[in-house]
């Protein structure tokens, strides 16, 4: 393939995976932005493989057939709650990819290079080893915590950060000794940096918490997507410059999001220092003692609410994934509909535990896209909603994150659902959620609790609302 064929089939490509990431923002269109994602996908390995330099057809195509395979099965029996570790271990190959290109580029190394050329690539390949090292051991990591294969419990070592911060500067003072070495000299320094650099991955990641890796694997999915530019840069390969930093940023604003979203620091995050408590059940009132009755419901009254009601809107959480309780709530939601209720779905951006959870189980419920509403769009309009059922959600719906400074998670935007007439809890006890602290909103006045496996409750609901529709009243005819 000619040169300026191959540079028009790159452009192509890197269009596709810009309207395919603009596709996925959007749960209508995303299924869209997957397609032109694989074409995209697809033009760049067809037009790469066909470039004049490449050679030695049978090993890529047995790669790719052997890949392909895998990736397919992987697609079909991972569930969809087993996405997060694929996507880790996905993430892990491409450190590993990136440390092997970086040590073959090292290898072959042309010498022809002078000055500054020369110190430029030798720089490329070893910023990209360190962070493809790092990237491999630290997803490897996470999928085994994800995967229950290692303990989700964070491993705080003594004075781990002074240990993080020596690997750091001992790997930066190895790379001034590989700029300075040539040939099998500059081996030494490059191979002892990339065992650091595996050993700070695999410390980092093991000092989180199980219930923090979402967000670990959004920014190693970062980290990937910029050991991919490593390379990039490594082959000059002009594709993979811009894919890698599509990857690369767009990882990078997805954490942002979720630790705006739970009101962590971005900078935290990205040193691997948090999530020390991550996983740890606090006492049923949390860290504090929170004052007052909680109200409990039947599933009776609830109904009786919902047959009353205009206008509900369902707030989802964590409790529903659990319970897997979607199919009823979209019951539900059809039911109240074919009455001529308004009904709207709101969703907190970290509600369950992984980014677009709730909405990935709602479209698998096949509730429809267009009532399911980001909180943004619809925190507004909860003073003006009749009933609000809140169903295994809990952090992402407490007020205190809004009125007591002293929370720990005071500053997190939250799902106003107090602000409504009334307001139904499904969850099994006052106990509380991820962020181990208590709810106030369980006490209020307008709150009704419903304890118990919100499957159970909201199919209880369920059958009150059908076994109660409106009778059609026999006319009696009176005969005379
Ligand atoms: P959580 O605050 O985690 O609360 C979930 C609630 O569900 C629990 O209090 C639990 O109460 C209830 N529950 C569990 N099993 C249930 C069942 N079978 N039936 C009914 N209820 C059940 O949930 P949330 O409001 O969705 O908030 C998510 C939290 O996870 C946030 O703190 C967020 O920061 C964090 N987080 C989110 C993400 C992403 S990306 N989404 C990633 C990491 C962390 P009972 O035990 O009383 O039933």
């Amino acid at each position: 393939m000619p040169n300026n064929v191959l540079t028009v089939a790159y452009i192509g490509a890197i269009a596709l995976f810009i309207i395919s990431v603009g596709g996925l923002s959007n749960q209508e269109t995303a299924r869209r932005g997957n397609i032109y994602g694989i074409i995209g996908m697809l033009l760049a390995v067809v037009a790469t493989a066909l470039n004049p330099e490449v050679a030695g057809y049978p090993i890529i195509i047995v790669a790719i057939t052997i890949g392909a395979i895998i990736g397919a099965i992987g697609a079909t029996i991972v569930p969809m709650t087993g996405l997060p570790q694929m996507v880790g271990l996905f993430n892990s190959l491409v450190g590993l990819a990136a440390v092997l290109i970086g040590f073959a580029e090292y290898l072959k190394l042309d010498y022809s290079l002078l000055g500054v050329d020369l110190t430029i690539h030798k720089l490329e390949i070893y910023i990209g080893v360190f962070i493809g090292a790092l990237t491999f051991t630290g997803s490897v990591i996470a999928f085994a915590k994800l995967q229950g294969l290692v303990s989700s419990k964070p491993l705080v070592l003594p004075g781990r950060h002074w240990m993080n911060l020596a690997m750091f500067v001992g790997s930066i003072a190895l790379g001034f000794q590989f700029m300075s070495a040539t040939g099998q000299e500059a081996l030494l320094p490059l191979s002892i940096m990339t065992g650091i650099s595996s050993i700070l991955g695999i410390h980092m990641v093991m000092a989180i918490g199980g219930a923090d890796m979402p967000v670990v694997i959004s920014i190693l999915n970062s980290y990937s997507g910029w050991v991919g530019t490593a390379t990039g840069f490594m082959l000059s390969n002009d594709l993979l410059i811009v894919t890698g930093s599509i990857v690369g940023s767009s990882g990078a604003i997805l954490s942002y999001v979720m630790c705006k979203a739970m009101n962590r620091s971005f900078a935290n995050v990205i040193l691997g220092g948090f999530g020390e408590g991550a996983g740890v059940v606090a006492a049923p009132s949390g860290d504090r003692q929170i004052q007052g009755e909680a109200t409990p419901t039947t599933a009776q009254e609830t109904a009786e609410l919902l047959e009353d009601a205009k206008n509900v809107i369902i707030v989802p959480g964590y409790g529903m994934a659990v319970a897997q309780a979607q199919f009823e709530v979209s019951e539900i939601t059809k039911t109240l509909r074919s009455r001529g209720v308004e009904v709207r779905f709101g969703i907190h951006p970290v509600a369950g535990r992984m980014p677009g959870h709730m909405n990935v189980l709602l479209a698998e419920a096949n509730v429809p896209y267009d009532i399911v509403l980001e909180m943004d769009e619809i925190n507004e309009d909860f003073p003006k909603t009749d009933v609000v059922l809140v169903i295994g959600a809990n952090d992402t719906v407490n007020p205190s994150a809004l009125d007591d400074p002293t929370s720990p998670i005071a500053g997190m935007p939250v799902m106003e659902v107090w602000k409504s007439a009334t307001v139904v809890v499904f969850k099994r006890s006052l106990g509380s959620g991820y962020a181990g602290v208590g709810n106030p909103l369980f006490f209020k006045e307008n709150t009704l609790m419903l304890f118990g496996d919100a499957k159970k409750n909201v199919g209880a609901v369920l059958r009150e609302l059908t076994e109660s529709e409106p009778e059609i009243i026999q006319e009696t005819v009176l005969v005379r």
